[in-house]
């Protein structure tokens, strides 16, 4: 069992097993500002009440697989909600993004001291290498390489940082449509080793990467039309997956893939630019983290030239 402080500030033990996922409920959620294309013409179009029944039936859902813990809302980070943007973990260590925008850049105290106090380890990604977590870096299902966008948003240099962190192989893939600025609105890798994948984001060297990893029969090449649904920004435990609403062609030929689709609507949430996976981060297991904390804390920290 591992421990975990909570909103109230309690500490609360949490299970040994079972994929763990951080989320901010909607209280400050609003459109106040324009960093995307999708936020064009939605500043304040968006109702608070409806994004939260919205923001309600997807962590239901994902309550029912998974583990859930919730970081306290902040007034003036409208977009905190969009936990994948916090940061990247892996084995109890937290890379924490640097966000490009000022806009975000307020919400990484806040991420900060939920990671601290909740026995992670933090490491720093410099300003001068802007870094939006999970939002722009995703494991292949097995772990054994990180998927990296940049352009946008992240910059290609704070990928050396991840490489350097995990000893992981990293990809870096360039981003070229502004409508799908960070890697998990256009590329979603699944458990059973397919990819979910809307091509015409990325440059052509970046395709060729793609589909050099993922042979053609694990590619599932999603329609503009689907990609314009956030149909990739999918939450993925085991066997299920969670994502906004998607065209029946889609749902079919993941279902005949094996999979479970919760389809949850999550139009308010698209107006700031994002759906399912943008809302919801990957902690891993927590004991994992409790454990191997000890060690962690010992490893040496980023190279001192970003420090
Ligand atoms: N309005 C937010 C932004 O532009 C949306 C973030 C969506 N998050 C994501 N992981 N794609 O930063």
């Amino acid at each position: 069992m591992g421990t975990l402080r909570t909103l109230d500030g309690s500490l609360t033990r949490t299970a040994d097993s079972g994929p763990t996922f951080l989320m901010c409920p909607p209280k400050h959620y609003d459109v106040n500002y324009v960093i995307n294309p999708w936020m064009a013409g939605n500043v304040h179009g968006s109702s608070r009440q409806q994004a939260t029944e919205q923001w309600e039936q997807l962590h239901s859902a994902l309550r029912q697989i998974a583990q859930v813990h919730l970081v306290e809302p902040q007034p003036g980070s409208p977009d905190m909600v969009f936990t994948a943007n916090a940061g990247l973990v892996r084995n109890g260590i937290v890379a924490l993004s640097s966000f490009h925008h000022q806009e975000r850049q307020g919400e990484e105290p806040h991420f900060r001291r939920w990671f601290s106090e909740s026995g992670f380890a933090v490491r720093d990604i410099p300003r001068v290498t802007p870094f939006e977590g999970e939002g722009d870096a995703l494991f292949e299902a097995d772990g054994s390489r990180l998927w990296a966008g940049y352009g946008p948003r992240t910059r290609q240099d704070s990928h050396r940082q991840l490489t350097e962190l995990w000893g992981v192989e990293v990809v870096s893939l360039r981003l070229v449509d502004p409508r799908f600025y960070h890697l998990d609105t256009c590329f979603c890798p699944l458990s059973n080793g397919d990819v979910m994948v809307y091509l015409p984001a990325f440059d052509i060297e970046s395709q060729m990467k793609i589909e050099a990893r993922y042979s053609k029969k694990h590619r599932i090449c999603v329609s503009e039309g689907d990609a314009l649904r956030f149909a990739c920004n999918a939450v993925n435990v085991g066997r299920t997956i969670l994502l906004n609403q998607i065209s029946d062609d889609l749902c079919a030929e993941l279902e005949l893939r094996g999979f479970q689709i919760v389809q949850v609507e999550l139009t308010e949430f698209l107006k700031a630019g994002g759906a399912a996976k943008c809302l919801v981060l990957r902690l891993s297991e927590l004991n994992v983290t409790h454990a191997q904390r000890a060690a962690i804390a010992q490893s040496p920290p980023l190279s001192s030239a970003y420090n």
